[in-house]
C-alpha cells in the first residue's frame, strides 16, 4: 500500500490553493451576506424538503426526492433497533441525526460550522416528538473538526452506525477524517458513506467554479482512490450499493434493461457501507465477499390450455397479416 502522504498527493494534485477548513468553517457566514436569516433559517429548517421554487421547480423536486430517497435506504439498509447509536458525520442543519431521532434512534450530530450545530440543536429544541435521553442538545450536536480532532472519550468506541451525508468530498485530508470517524464504531458497527459521482477523469468545471466562489471543496473520488483510503482509515470491508429511484414505467426502456441500470447505478456513484471486519459487512449485505451469482434465466410464465390455444391463434394470424402485407411491413 502506498503511503498517506502519497495517496493525498494524487487526491488533492488539482486542487486550487485554499484555506479550506476557514472555508467550511465560514460556509453560512457566506451565505449570510447574499440572504436574509429567515431565507436561511427557510433552508436550513425545512431540509430534507426544499422549497419548490417558479424559476426551478424540477430542480428543488429532484433534490428533495435524492434526499427522501437516501434517508429511506439508509435506515432500509442498517436495519438498526430501538435505541441505537448514530452518528451523522458533518451533519450540517442536523436533519439526518433529527429524523433518526424521530425514529428512536440515540442519534447525534457534528460539523465543523457552529452556526450550522446552533441551528441543528434550535431544531432538536423544538421539536417534542424525538427519542430523548439524559443527554443536551448541546451534548447531542457538537462542534467537530473531523480532520483534526479524534472523536471525544465518551463518543469513541460507542456507534452502531456513523454515516456520511454528503460529505466526504468536502474533507481535503479525508484518510485522518475517516480514521477519526472509523474510531466511532462499537464493535460490529458500520460506517455509510453517502457519495455522489464515482469520478473518471479530471474535476468538472461546475464543481471547481464553486470551489473558487465558496472555497469549500467539492472533489468527487475515482472509485479506486476512495477504496485506498478507507483502507487507511482501517475500513478494508467495503461494499458499494447501487439504487433504484422512484417508479418505473412498465413500457420505459428501463423496465426492459433493468440489468444493465442496475450495474450503470452501481458503477456512476460511490454510495458504500463499509466495516472494519467482513461480518459486520455481511450482517447487512449477506453477499459480501461472495463471487456475484450469475442471473438465472426467467421461467416461461405457466399458462393454461385455453391460453395457449389463444396465444397460438395469435401467432399464426399475426404471420398471415405479414405474409399478405408483403416484404418490408413492420415486425
Ligand atoms: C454538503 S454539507 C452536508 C451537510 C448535511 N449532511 C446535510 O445533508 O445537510 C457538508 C458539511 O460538511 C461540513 N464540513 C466540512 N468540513 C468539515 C470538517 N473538517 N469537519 C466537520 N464538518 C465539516 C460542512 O460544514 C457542511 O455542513
Amino acid at each position: 500500500m502506498r503511503t498517506k502522504a502519497e495517496l493525498l498527493a494524487e487526491l488533492n494534485q488539482d486542487l486550487p490553493d485554499r484555506d479550506w477548513r476557514r472555508g467550511a468553517q465560514d460556509y453560512l457566514k457566506f451565505f449570510f451576506e447574499k440572504y436574509s436569516q429567515g431565507q436561511i433559517e427557510e433552508f436550513v429548517f425545512t431540509r430534507p424538503l426544499g422549497q419548490i421554487t417558479p424559476e426551478d421547480p424540477v430542480g428543488a423536486i429532484t433534490e428533495t426526492a435524492g434526499y427522501l430517497h437516501n434517508f429511506a435506504s439508509s435506515i432500509q439498509l442498517l436495519q438498526l433497533k430501538r435505541g441505537a447509536r448514530v452518528l451523522d458525520v458533518a451533519c450540517g442543519g442536523g436533519w439526518f441525526a433529527h429524523w433518526m431521532r424521530k425514529l428512536g434512534y440515540d442519534a447525534y450530530g457534528m460539523d465543523i460550522s457552529s452556526d450550522f450545530i446552533a441551528m441543528a440543536r434550535q431544531r432538536l429544541q423544538a421539536d417534542p416528538y424525538v427519542f430523548r435521553t439524559t443527554e443536551s442538545p448541546e451534548s447531542i450536536f457538537r462542534v467537530q473538526d473531523f480532520e483534526t480532532d479524534r472523536l471525544p472519550d465518551d463518543l469513541r468506541g460507542s456507534f452502531d452506525a456513523i454515516v456520511l451525508e454528503s460529505c466526504l468530498h468536502h474533507f481535503f485530508d479525508p484518510v485522518a477524517a475517516m480514521t477519526h470517524i472509523a474510531e466511532g464504531l462499537a464493535p460490529g458497527g458500520v460506517v455509510l458513506v453517502l457519495e455522489g459521482e464515482n469520478r473518471q477523469g479530471p474535476i468538472r468545471d461546475e464543481y471547481m467554479q464553486v470551489m473558487l466562489e465558496t472555497a469549500t471543496l467539492e472533489r468527487p473520488y475515482p472509485r479506486i482512490l476512495l477504496r485506498e483510503l478507507l483502507e487507511h482509515a482501517g475500513l478494508p470491508h467495503v461494499e458499494f450499493l447501487g439504487a433504484l429511484k422512484g417508479y418505473f414505467a412498465e413500457s420505459a426502456w428501463v423496465s426492459q434493461h433493468m440489468t444493465l441500470h442496475l450495474a450503470d447505478s452501481i458503477a456512476g456513484s460511490n454510495i458504500c457501507v463499509c466495516g472494519r471486519d467482513a461480518a459486520s459487512v455481511q450482517r447487512l449485505v449477506p453477499s459480501y465477499g461472495l463471487a456475484p451469482v450469475p442471473a438465472a434465466p426467467v421461467p416461461a410464465p405457466r399458462r393454461n390450455l385455453s391460453q395457449r390455444v389463444a396465444l397460438s391463434l395469435a401467432w399464426r394470424l399475426r404471420t398471415l397479416c405479414l405474409k399478405l402485407a408483403g416484404p418490408g411491413a413492420p415486425l
